[in-house]
């Protein structure tokens, strides 16, 4: 029933660059490979059809070397138009043989004709960044053609109603790599709408504290420096969100010289923030005095026209959370007097009327993977890890999960935090009898 597909990306003939790259991200990433190693033995995922909707980097190539080696008939598309590393995908199709519908600067129509090329495969076990895949799966499910991308809607127009069914239907388990994702499949579920069962990746502790604080951390400042070439010291930068990633954000800010502000909604982060030594301020006060402005949110329009009217000459603007949403561009298309495409790469020019120049970097899409290279493989080891294991758990429990989103089981979380502390060569203390009994009994006290 699948079908049979090479991929859509931009040019074969990059990959060799591409190959070099996936083999140097593999030299950082030992757990991931001691799994692929196991995989190739055991073929835990051998028949089943796997479409996975991530970012497509060296890292990501790397899982999709360890699924495939798993026995799974795998397709990789784009969960972003602007993160494809275009050798990588070239390599993953010439090298590797596994079809990849992904090209960097890709428009929405290209981006939703590859979601459907997913949709097509007709898994058996998905994976999604930011539920894309899944979502596109529930709206097909409900009946919801209207509210699907043209480029799925058409596909999905002439399924048989078993088919729309048997689409979300047929899939054993969804794995979820990161937050915007998660919240958006808890919604579905207390709506009653999710059609499968959700591993919540995302969630795993070997996930969100390393990756998403020192991975967006370190490759989101890589992002801006890498696009503007400006020096952090000194400057005022503007962390909007203090979450795992505004943690690492902030941190990694402050660690180049920085004075960081942060801005919060919840005040429990804020307070954290305040006792971590940053400024926390309300954003239409950090507005006038940023330099740089970074938005970790996962919300929507959190920069918008009043602030944008109120910044100085020459800021920076630029978002790491998941979707284009944080910042109300067309607030600042509306208010400026032109727009200069392109005055370098990943930069777009503001000019307002009053002659303030606001710079808008990498379309609003998140920094670290549109102008840098996405987290560091070391990073990305325990975080794809986690994306392997807990497939194989699915397929294992296959049949007994329910439609909800699911916790990666805890031994997952401590056998891949123990393998890559064996790795990094560093050894850890055991508990004794005597501590494991007191740390379980209530008799003993002062
Ligand atoms: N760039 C990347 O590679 C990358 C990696 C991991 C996660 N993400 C994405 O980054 C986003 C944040 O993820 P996280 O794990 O830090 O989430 P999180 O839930 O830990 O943190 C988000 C924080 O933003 C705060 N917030 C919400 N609305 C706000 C507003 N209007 N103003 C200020 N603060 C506000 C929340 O209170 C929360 O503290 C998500 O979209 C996630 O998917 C991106």
């Amino acid at each position: 029933m699948a079908t049979i597909v090479n991929g859509d990306v931009k040019d074969l003939a990059l990959a060799t660059v591409g190959h070099q790259r996936i083999v140097w991200a593999e030299r950082d990433m030992p757990v991931l490979r001691a799994i692929r190693e196991r995989f190739e033995v055991e073929k835990p995922l051998a028949g089943l059809r796997m479409s996975a909707c991530l970012h497509v980097t060296a890292e990501t190539a790397n899982l999709a070397r360890t699924l495939v080696a798993g026995g799974a008939d795998l397709v990789l598309v784009a969960s972003n138009p602007l993160s494809t590393q275009d050798d990588v995908a070239a390599s993953l199709v010439e090298d590797f043989h596994i079809p990849v519908f992904a090209i960097k600067g890709e428009d929405e129509a290209s981006y939703y004709r590859h979601i459907a090329a997913a949709l097509k495969h007709r898994p058996h076990v998905t994976m999604d960044d930011g539920a894309d895949l899944v979502s596109a799966m529930i709206f097909i499910a409900l009946g919801r053609l209207d509210d699907l991308h043209s480029e799925v809607r058409t596909w999905a127009k002439n399924l048989s109603a078993a088919e729309r069914a048997g689409l979300a239907g047929d899939v054993i388990a969804s794995m979820e790599e990161t937050t915007t994702g998660v919240i958006r499949l808890r919604a579905m579920e207390k709506d009653g709408v999710l059609k499968l069962p959700v591993i919540a990746v995302n969630d795993a502790e070997t996930k969100h504290f390393f990756d998403n604080r020192y991975g967006t951390g370190q490759s989101t400042i890589d992002g801006v420096i890498r696009a503007t070439d400006m020096l952090l010291a000194g400057r005022n930068v503007v962390v909007c969100g203090y979450g795992w990633c505004g943690k690492g954000v902030a941190m990694r800010a402050r660690g180049l010289g920085a004075h960081v502000i942060v801005t919060e909604v919840d005040p429990i982060r804020a307070l954290e923030a305040a006792m971590d030594g940053f400024q926390v301020k309300e954003i239409h006060a950090a507005a006038k005095v940023g330099d740089l402005f970074i938005t970790v949110t996962g919300n929507i329009h959190v920069i918008r026209g009043e602030h944008f009217a109120v910044m100085k000459d020459g800021a920076m603007i630029c978002n790491s959370g998941h979707f284009n949403v944080e910042l109300a561009l067309d607030d600042l298309a509306k208010q400026s007097a032109t727009i200069n495409k392109y005055v370098r790469e990943f930069v777009d020019e503001y000019v307002q009327s009053d002659g303030r120049r606001l710079y808008v970097l990498g379309e609003g899409r998140l920094i670290n993977l549109a102008a840098a290279h996405g987290h560091p493989a070391s990073v990305m080891d325990m975080s794809f890890a986690a994306q392997a294991l807990a497939t194989e758990w699915s397929i294992k429990n296959k049949g007994q999960l329910e439609h909800r989103v699911y916790n990666v089981p805890k031994a997952v979380d401590q056998w891949v935090a123990s393998l890559k502390l064996q790795t990094m060569g560093i050894a850890i203390d055991t508990l004794t009898e005597e501590q494991q009994k007191y740390l379980v009994s209530w008799e003993m006290g002062t």
